[in-house]
């Protein structure tokens, strides 16, 4: 079993290893979309990228990011200075505890942002 800390919602819930992010959220009532993509969204194909979210601690324990989940987030500019935190929660597998900041704002103002 895996911990997965919501830090927005300050709701913790247990998942077994391997459990889809986003699906173990919405199961347990947590928004991962906001505005308009509560309804418009790509359902977990990991092709709109309104599931963003940011994990602040325990991204050792997701699943390594694929081709569609790095190119869908390399379109958009929230990853912009959260490459290190940023995944799609439809497209993240939870092996262990973690951390959860859901509907991140854009960071227009990063670090990385001019880099
Ligand atoms: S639900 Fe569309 S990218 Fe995750």
């Amino acid at each position: 079993m895996a911990t997965i800390t919501f830090v927005n919602e300050k709701k913790e819930i247990q998942v077994p290893a391997g459990a889809n992010l986003r699906r173990e959220a919405m199961t347990a009532g947590i928004q991962v979309y906001s505005g308009v993509n509560k309804v418009l969204n790509c359902h977990g194909l990991g092709s709109c990228g309104s599931c963003r979210v940011r994990i602040t601690k325990g991204m050792e324990n997701a699943s390594p990011m694929g081709l569609i989940e790095r190119t869908r987030l390399a379109m958009s500019m929230a990853y912009i200075g959260n490459e290190d935190t940023m995944r799609l929660a439809c497209q993240t597998l939870v092996n262990g505890d973690m951390t959860v900041e859901t509907t991140p704002p854009l960071n227009l103002y990063g670090d990385n942002f001019f880099s």
